[in-house]
């Protein structure tokens, strides 16, 4: 058996694959058009495992997605490919309509022709399983319960709003032809591989280097925080038992505001690594612009999850986090690499034969 996977090279969808070699005997082939958030480097621990199908190219690209249906004929795909951050979205809008809408539309097509031509059995246990955010629901106030599926989209950033495009078409699929669709829609992650852009890394990856945190505005915006390992947890467990059609919300429960964040990496750090001078890290916040349309509060309600699948998160905000600090202390060289562009000549050195 064999499962198709987008944007297997990312944060998540990295770790998935990883997941998935080590819990599951079946084939994984990893679409990815290995954007500067797409690396290699990251499943390094699979070269020369079978197991694993890297392809580098782009999920628009219809001609090659129905040659890799027809020729690996998965079970499943799982779509992890998008442009994903939102102050990218926020300079550059363009490629998240490409990749989030556009890219999404296609791969739909031309995973509805697959299906539609596979045997009774085959085209029965088929699944396409979209990964999507909260932040399609928008911004909550302080006092607001959290996202539960019913929620009303609002998604407030160019990120968002592609992604809610992508989840509407996903819907559409499903009750327009029939195609067997799931959809998860997840808090914010963290954990190894993830690129130091985003808070968390960038806050570790900064402190290591002496360089400034920066915090947006006054920092009081909250995120709720999950662990990436249960992400993909999550993600298999929606795929083995999840109701077609259905909407599942996936977090931990983990409210945070952004400056509690700041202040609990400072502390592990200063407890891990700490500096010379026995000096905190903290010294280096800085209150800088906030981003424009700044969603206040993110949280989701992750009980239908829980209650109709039974899927519960291994680690707490404390374990996952103490996990990823220590992690990003043991990987400096993948850092290293990050920053200085050598993961981008991953795919030539390590990978180039077996490229599409
Ligand atoms: P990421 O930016 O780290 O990875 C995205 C991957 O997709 C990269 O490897 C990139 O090369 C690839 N990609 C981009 N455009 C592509 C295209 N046109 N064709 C093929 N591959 C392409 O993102 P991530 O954080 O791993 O997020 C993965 C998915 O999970 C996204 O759909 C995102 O919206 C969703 N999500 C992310 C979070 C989070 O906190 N990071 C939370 C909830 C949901
Ligand atoms: P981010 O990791 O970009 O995820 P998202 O915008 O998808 O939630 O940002 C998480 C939060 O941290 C968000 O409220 C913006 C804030 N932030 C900072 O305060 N400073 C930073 O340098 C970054 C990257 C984010």
């Amino acid at each position: 058996m064999t499962i198709l996977v987008t944007g297997g090279a990312g944060f998540i969808g990295g770790n998935f694959v990883l997941d998935w070699v080590g819990c599951s005997d079946e084939v994984v082939i990893n679409l990815d058009k290995l954007t500067y958030a797409g690396n290699l480097e990251s499943l390094a621990s699979l070269d020369g495992n079978p197991q694993h199908i890297f392809v580098q190219g782009d999920i628009a690209d219809a001609e090659l997605v129905r040659h890799l249906l027809a020729e690996h004929q998965p079970r499943a795909v799982i779509n992890f490919a998008a442009e994903s951050h939102v102050d990218r979205s926020i300079h550059g809008p363009e490629e998240f309509i490409q990749t989030n809408i556009v890219g999404t539309f296609r791969l739909l097509e031309e995973v509805r022709s697959y299906w539609k031509a596979l045997p009774d059995q085959a085209r029965a246990d088929f699944r396409f399983l979209h990964v999507s955010t909260d932040e399609v629901y928008g911004s909550l106030a302080t006092d607001a319960p959290a996202f539960t599926e019913e929620h009303r989209y609002e998604p407030n950033s160019p990120y968002s709003a592609s992604k809610a495009a992508s989840d509407h078409l996903v819907r559409s699929y499903h009750h327009t032809y029939g195609l067997p669709v799931l959809t998860t829609n997840c808090s914010n992650n963290y954990g190894p591989y993830h690129f130091p852009e985003k808070l968390i890394p960038l806050l570790i990856v900064n402190a290591l280097a002496g360089k400034q945190l920066p915090v947006y505005g006054d920092g009081q915006q909250i995120r709720d925080w999950l662990y990436v390992k249960d992400h993909c947890s999550a993600i298999r467990r929606v795929l083995e038992a999840g109701k077609l059609g259905e909407v599942y919300n996936v977090g931990g429960w983990n409210e945070k505001p952004n400056l509690d964040i700041v202040h609990h990496v400072c502390a592990l750090l200063d407890e891990l690594q700490p500096k010379a001078d026995a000096s905190s890290y903290r010294d280096l916040i800085t209150f800088v612009t906030d981003r424009p349309g700044h969603d206040r509060r993110y949280a989701i309600d992750a009980r239908k999850l829980e209650r109709e699948l039974g899927w519960k998160p291994a680690e707490t905000f404390e374990s996952g986090i103490r996990k990823t600090v220590q992690w990003y202390l043991d990987n400096q060289q993948w850092v290293n690499n990050v920053q200085s562009g050598d993961y981008r000549n991953w795919v030539t050195q390590n990978y180039g034969e077996r490229s599409a």
